[in-house]
């Protein structure tokens, strides 16, 4: 039962927030608070007070579940108005974590104290809204308007340490944090100090500001609302009037919490956590992983090893030959000095990193890692003969994984002497950044090697998400549906230039054409050849525009043409593009007809819909919101979309079915809609609740 308990330490009253697992402000708490300050007043013996939270961690924010639910009384800006204005010297105490809601009692409280590894955070900007208990009235008149911004458009937490130096925090307590808030609260009392309320100080601001932070994020915030919102309010903070300023920040949060966006963002919040609970692992635990080893040292192998060695795990990386190790250290080397010039990261946490990864050609570096991630050529036999090395060279209990993004887990662990510790690790390019990892579960693999990998992603800062053994998993699946989809309209006259403004338009930060062209063509190429030589079929609408484009040379980028022509960086519409899809649309006698670019979105997202439909009755995903969580982290889908399973149930089941079926009547083969979308139409949900 969540409560604030109330307690005395002497002449000081300790309120205690406690509601596991991160004391989230659920209405019992904002009522708690508010009786504990009518008590504080009320009580002769109490001269101050320290707020602190349960479990070693202060307050995570508002109880995230309560939004989108009718308001229950009290509204937390009233309960920490009343914070605020306590005639009795309020002292917070903070470890763990303060976001959101929790970082705004902080601010109405009159000191602050934290641990030098608190974090300190007000990340409501991830959830679509803006903090809504006048963090960006009191903030800015804490540590100048500017820092506050940076801190709630990023929403990134800061330390402790961090908020002591831009004056947050009052005091870093280095020992026992109860003690060092208690003293604090004696020594306001024993040298009768005014009380200091957040409220009168003073937001300081270079008026030109505001108008830069819009320019530099204009196209950032395409489709967002909450960030405008934030910098309006900031603004006010810096314009006095801080009841005015608050009752903006109030009308704005419910602007913003009520928005689709705000729906879509939250609904992200839940399906990266859901995607983390795997019925049937039971109580598998995760293995401790205290050393790496990563086996190829080419785009996707370095990028491993840096996001092992940024999370500060020591990793080996080997390679065939001294020379290709030599490569793949100098590309390393350089992904780190880009890392420091852009700012990304700081000299001395680089050179921290770098210095933890080891180069290697010897299987001898093998044996102490607990983990190999193979990233060499996606190659089946080169994939067996290194599995059999690892299974050699490895220490019993130690984990085989494969970075395949096509290749099939069960053959490659059959190559081992332990199918069990074998599984699927999909990182995306590139590897030390993008967030998303496909854990893949091989029929073999242990309820704990399942249970190390996502585990292990946790700790390089990635969100995993489970996919069965199956070709493409769920991410490159899907993509290669829609990607299909998207050839079938270059046949019908549109030019990928069109297409990928059209998917632009709808919040995608790049188009597919633009995509595949940076990824290269070549890959998928191979791949179709490949399919072609196992004497596979051809999907229904797979067209031969890629198959011309490569046959004439162009791969992509790398080429210096693909879907376009490029100028370095800068992809260049291109007529010799269009002859290529005109004579495949001949060859197939497709009729020509342009789709509206409403129709293309509707195309490429219903097929995402449905391929995801497919892939959830095969047991491939485990939940819809998987594949979300896959769409969002991994392939840029805009996170105020909520991903494309979300969008399709806020579209209606209904409606996306009818689309489909009317794309069925039109094209036939390859738009039969997906048995399970049929049967989960009527509810509209697609856990059919
Ligand atoms: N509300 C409700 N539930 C929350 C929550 C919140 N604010 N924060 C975390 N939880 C839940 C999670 O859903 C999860 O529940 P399940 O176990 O049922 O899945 C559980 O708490 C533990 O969370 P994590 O798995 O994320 O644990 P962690 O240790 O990895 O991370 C954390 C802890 C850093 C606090 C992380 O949970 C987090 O970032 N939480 C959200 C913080 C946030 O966005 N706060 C702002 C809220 S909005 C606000 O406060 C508006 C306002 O101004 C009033
Ligand atoms: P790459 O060609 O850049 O690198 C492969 C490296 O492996 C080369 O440096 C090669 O010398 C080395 N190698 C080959 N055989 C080896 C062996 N026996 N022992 C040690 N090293 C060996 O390839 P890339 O792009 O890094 O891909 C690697 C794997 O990751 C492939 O399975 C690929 O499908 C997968 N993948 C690639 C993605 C991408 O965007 N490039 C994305 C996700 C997965």
């Amino acid at each position: 039962m969540p409560e604030v308990q109330y307690h005395r330490d002497g002449d000081i009253a300790v309120l205690t927030i406690d509601n596991p697992p991160v004391n989230a402000i659920a209405q019992a708490i904002r009522a708690g608070l508010v009786a504990a300050i009518a008590r504080l007043e009320s009580d002769p013996a109490a001269r101050a007070a320290v707020v602190i939270g349960a479990g070693g961690t202060f307050v995570a924010g508002a109880d995230i579940k309560e939004f989108g639910k009718p308001a229950q009384p009290p509204a937390l800006p009233d309960a920490l108005d009343l914070v605020e204005a306590a005639t009795k010297p309020i002292i917070c105490a903070i470890a763990g974590n303060a976001l959101g809601g929790g970082l705004e009692i902080a601010l109405a409280c009159h000191w602050r104290v934290a641990t030098p590894k608190a974090r300190l955070g007000l990340p409501e900007v991830t959830l679509g809204i803006l903090p809504g208990a006048g963090g960006t009235q009191r903030l800015p008149r804490l540590i100048g308007a500017e820092q506050a911004l940076e801190m709630i458009l990023s929403g990134k937490p800061i330390s402790g340490s961090a908020g002591h130096g831009l004056g947050l925090i009052d005091v870093l307590a280095e020992g026992d944090l109860r003690a060092a808030a208690l003293a604090l609260a004696r020594q306001v009392v024993a040298e009768n100090r005014p009380i200091r309320r957040s409220r009168d100080g003073v937001a300081e601001a270079d008026p030109a500001l505001f108008q830069q932070v819009l320019a530099r994020n204009a196209r950032k915030w395409q489709g967002l609302k909450a960030p405008f919102k934030i910098v309006d309010a900031v603004r006010l903070a810096t314009q006095g009037g801080f009841r005015a300023g608050l009752a903006f920040e109030r009308q704005a949060f419910l602007d913003c919490v009520t928005s689709p966006e705000s729906r879509a963002q939250r609904h992200i919040f839940f399906a990266e956590r859901a995607a983390q609970k795997i019925p049937g692992l039971g109580d598998a635990k995760a293995r401790p992983i205290g050393r790496a080893a990563v086996v190829g040292a080419g785009t996707m192998g370095i990028g491993i090893a840096m996001a092992l060695a940024n999370a500060g795990i020591p990793v080996a990386l080997l390679e065939t030959n001294e020379d290709a190790l030599a490569r793949g250290v100098a590309q390393m080397a350089a992904q780190y000095r880009i890392s420091v010039e852009r700012g990304s990261s700081r000299a001395d946490q680089a050179a921290r990193a770098q210095a933890l990864i080891t180069p290697a050609t010897d299987d001898g570096a093998l044996a102490a890692a607990d983990i190999a991630i193979e990233a060499v050529f996606e190659d089946m036999d080169v994939k067996r003969q290194v599995f059999t090395r690892l299974d050699r060279a490895m220490k019993p209990g130690a984990i085989l994984a494969t970075n395949t993004s096509t290749l099939d887990i069960d053959a490659i662990a059959a190559a081992t002497t332990r199918p069990e510790a074998v599984v699927g690790t999909h990182f995306f390019s590139p590897a030390q950044i993008m967030r998303l990892l496909e854990a893949v579960r091989g029929r073999h693999s242990a309820p704990e090697t399942i249970a190390t990998v996502m585990a292990l992603a946790k700790t390089l800062g990635k969100v995993a998400v489970l996919s069965g053994n199956a070709d493409g998993f769920i991410g490159n699946r899907i993509l290669q549906r829609y990607g299909d989809e998207a050839d079938m309209m270059l046949e019908e006259g549109a030019t990928p230039w069109q297409v990928d403004e059209a998917l632009i338009g709808f919040g995608l930060p790049m188009g597919i054409f633009r995509m595949r062209d940076l990824a290269g063509l070549d890959v998928a190429w191979r791949i179709r050849q490949g399919r072609a030589a196992r004497g596979l079929p051809v999907p229904p609408r797979q067209s031969a525009i890629p198959d011309l484009l490569c046959e004439a040379g162009r791969f992509g980028q790398k080429s210096g043409a693909g879907f376009y022509r490029y100028d370095g960086r800068n992809a260049l519409p291109d007529p010799e593009v269009v002859a290529h899809c005109q004579a495949a649309a001949a060859a197939r006698g497709t009729a020509s007809q342009v789709p509206s670019a409403a129709d293309m979105v509707d195309r490429v997202l219903c097929a995402m819909v449905n391929s995801g439909a497919e892939l959830l009755a095969e047991g491939v995903a485990l939940r819809a919101s998987d594949i979300d969580v896959v769409y969002v982290y991994g392939y840029g889908f805009p996170v105020y979309r909520g991903g494309p399973m979300f969008w399709a149930e806020q579209q209606g089941l209904s409606v996306v079915l009818d689309k489909i079926r009317g794309f069925h009547a039109r094209y036939g083969a390859g738009w039969a809609p997906a048995p399970l979308l049929v049967e989960r139409a009527a509810s509209g949900r697609w856990d059919g609740g």
